[in-house]
């Protein structure tokens, strides 16, 4: 396995691959836990050759806090990714993926409208930003992505349709830890009263498949933010029911045949996001 680090060491390790054309490709932001791995091995297993970049992208932390507080372990993630079989892993600078300010702007199609969008502004398109940037570079057959960030993956197969990338898309199931909680390289960041509670998320917003045989998708979100709130470790920031296309809310059940529930909990500071098919 190859560490390219900067973006001459890529192009260099990248001339060497033997299969060009099918390349398996994970973008992720490093502090690589199982969720991770678990899109690389997907990649191994499909693709001839598997590249895993790791970059703190700058331009989609719309909070100064987070992006300093973001974990950052290098070593131990090339550790996990050799024994899963990536031929080359790129940690960029931020200069090799910005030479220059990036000043695009992208139209998402209304798909910004809910969810993340308004509560992260600049998020989805400094996501876009970077994702097309190493698109350009890796040049992969197929990229992987977690339905963790499920607003995220609609929003990518967007762009890779209206600007034309010859590539797949493949979205990848949650990882979850044994208490349901959903891997997130920021649970490491929680208190031990934080990480107690906060599978109580989960295990709650579940609770809607029931709730939808007698309650309206409104009235399922106040019932699930009351229990969430309940627990004082907690704060729910939102909940909301959506078409998974359109990814917008829905008033009736009947409005959608793909119904997804996706929210944002507060364990202050640390944000955390989950989501589930109704
Ligand atoms: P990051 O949060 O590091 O996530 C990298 C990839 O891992 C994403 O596709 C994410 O959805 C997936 N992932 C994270 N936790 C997961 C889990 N528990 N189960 C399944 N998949 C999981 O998402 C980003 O980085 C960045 O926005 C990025 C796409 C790299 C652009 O900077």
């Amino acid at each position: 396995m190859i560490i390219a680090k900067t973006l001459a060491e890529f192009t260099e390790a990248y001339g060497k691959l033997e299969h060009k054309s099918d390349v398996g490709f994970v973008p992720t932001m490093g502090a690589l836990h199982e969720g991770h791995i678990s899109l690389v091995e997907r990649s191994v297993g499909k693709c001839s050759h598997t590249i895993v970049s790791i970059f703190v992208n700058p331009t989609q932390f719309n909070n100064k806090q987070d992006l300093a507080t973001y974990p950052r372990t290098l070593e131990a993630d090339c550790e996990l990714l050799e024994k899963s079989g990536v031929d080359i892993v790129f940690a960029p600078r931020v200069i090799d993926i910005y030479p220059e300010e990036d000043t695009r702007v992208f139209d998402m199609g209304g798909l910004d409208n809910y969810g993340e969008g308004p509560r992260r502004p600049g998020h989805f398109n400094g996501v876009v930003q970077v994702v097309t940037r190493l698109f350009d570079i890796v040049k992969p057959a197929f990229a992987f992505f977690g339905e963790k960030d499920f607003q995220q993956v609609a929003i990518i197969k967007y762009f890779v349709q209206k600007l034309g990338y010859p590539l797949q898309i493949v979205p990848c199931d949650i990882i979850r830890e044994d208490d349901g909680l959903a891997k997130s390289s920021r649970n490491t960041l929680l208190t031990a009263a934080q990480r107690e509670a906060a599978p109580h998320i989960y295990r709650t917003i579940c609770k809607a498949k029931e709730l939808r045989k007698s309650m309206t998708p409104q009235e399922t979100i106040a019932e699930l933010t009351k229990q969430i709130d309940a627990n004082s470790e907690l704060e729910t920031e939102y909940i909301e029911i959506i078409d998974a296309d359109s990814l917008t809310p829905i008033k009736n059940w009947s409005d959608s045949e793909n119904v997804r529930l996706w929210c944002a909990v507060y364990a202050r500071p640390v944000r955390l996001i989950d989501n589930i098919g109704l």
